[in-house]
């Protein structure tokens, strides 16, 4: 399947959300061992041959080596069988493999197009074992625009396949930057060539009502003609629509009536890559010298590769990119990625923020338990009117009498 729109549309968002649903979705809990695993396309690793599909693998191998010694020896048994005199061609691309499978003897020397051939072969059999009946396999490769010709070949190769079975492969791309002659687009044509069926989503811009119904779940202190703002400026690119609404709710002003946030937005940038620029220049220098090295490094980057590289400790660096973090330039992968003297500060916000959420939760209950007496009140209110006016009908009949 793939999916497409322009930058910030929401490609990789709506596969997150698939994954979501694919984790939860009850017949697919039945199968006991499923795997969804993703790289992405990387403009900094463009020259690195097969980067997000080997990085997506090795993630998966990471997986398996956390599994019990039976599995592993299971593992064993299915690559070495997948692989068989090639196992070196496994551990060249995924070097995680080798603490499955152990050193493997070195490989025969080949003329270079029947050393390739070698190579996607085994590269190809390698990733058949984990697409089986019994643990289906979902593949995200995002941002697809920017894969390397070779990764290109072996997915072409891998869609092809006619043992293919139990494989989900979803990949993202930006459509704007496949023009006609884009190596992407040959692959896909030779694709449909082939009789390949693709299915195709092609993601389109937010409407206004998506955007009034998103100020009012997220920003309800803000008047909801904002939105119409919003979409103005944006065209309603979610990520444009959503940094715009951060930027005004981040100017922290208390006078929120439309006439004011309106007077605040009329200096606001009329396109992404200008709001980002000036998102950018608003934040520190050491900051800023922090993400030209980070940039270097590609995504997603390692903090403590980065202390190394600005001579700096890891604690430094993270309080450098806390300002990126917090205008979402950056974004942390997970508690590894966060040195340990701030993992207790990062425990104690998210310990704040769950008892926000508590609060919140609590006054939703009571706002709900007061719209309900509210309700009540009007009810009994309505039912003296009756009453009052029964007795006025009453009381006039008794006069007549
Ligand atoms: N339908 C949507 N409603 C609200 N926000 C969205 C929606 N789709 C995407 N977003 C937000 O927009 C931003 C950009 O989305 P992303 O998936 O990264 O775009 P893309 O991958 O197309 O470049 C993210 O912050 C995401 O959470
Ligand atoms: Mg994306």
């Amino acid at each position: 399947m793939l999916v497409s729109g322009s930058a910030g549309i929401g490609k990789t968002a709506l596969v997150r959300e698939i994954h979501k649903h694919l984790v939860r979705r009850e017949q697919f809990e039945t199968v006991p061992h499923k795997y969804f695993i993703s790289g992405k396309f990387d403009q900094s690793q463009r020259n690195i041959p097969y980067s997000a599909l080997t990085g997506a693998f090795r993630k998966l191998v990471r997986q398996i080596l956390d599994k019990s010694e039976t599995q592993i020896e299971q593992w064993r048994k299915k690559i070495m069988e997948a692989a068989g005199p090639c196992g070196q061609t496994i551990i060249q691309v995924v070097p995680e493999a080798e603490a499955i499978i152990g050193p493997q003897p070195e490989l025969q020397e080949l003329p270079p197009a029947e050393s390739q051939n070698r190579f996607l072969l085994t590269l190809q059999k390698f990733i058949r074992i984990f697409y089986q009946p019994e643990h289906p396999l979902v593949i995200f490769l995002d941002d697809l625009q920017r894969a390397d010709p070779a990764t290109l070949k072996l997915t072409e190769q891998i869609v092809t396949d006619e043992n293919i079975q139990s494989l989900f492969l979803i990949g993202a791309y930006c459509e704007d930057e496949v023009s006609k002659g884009h190596p992407l687009k040959l692959a896909l044509d030779a694709l449909q060539k082939h009789g390949t069926i693709i299915n195709h989503i092609s993601l389109s811009p937010l409407k206004l009502k998506d955007i009034e119904q998103l100020v009012t779940d997220t920003l309800p202190q803000f008047p909801v003609s904002i939105a119409e703002l919003a979409f103005q400026k944006t065209g309603g690119n979610p990520f444009f629509v959503s940094q715009f609404l951060q930027t005004l709710f981040n100017t922290k002003d208390s006078d929120l009536t439309a006439k004011s946030l309106q007077a605040k937005c009329y200096h606001f940038p009329d396109n992404i890559k200008e709001l980002m620029e000036w998102k950018l220049k608003k934040l520190p220098e050491e900051t800023l010298q922090t993400l030209r090295l980070a940039a270097c490094l590609g995504s997603p980057f390692d903090l403590n590769t980065l202390a190394v590289i600005d001579k700096k400790s890891a604690s430094e660096i993270f309080e450098h990119l806390r300002p990126a973090i917090a205008e979402g330039f950056v974004e942390p992968a997970g508690d590894s990625e966060i040195p340990e003297s701030l993992k207790h500060q990062t425990s104690n916000i998210k310990h704040q923020a769950s008892n926000i959420k508590h609060q919140t939760s609590n006054i939703k209950h009571q706002t709900s338990n007061i719209k309900h007496q509210t309700s009540n009140i009007k009810h009994q209110t309505s039912s003296i009117k009756q009453n009052f006016c029964l007795c006025m009908t009453v009381s006039r009949k008794q006069f007549m009498r």
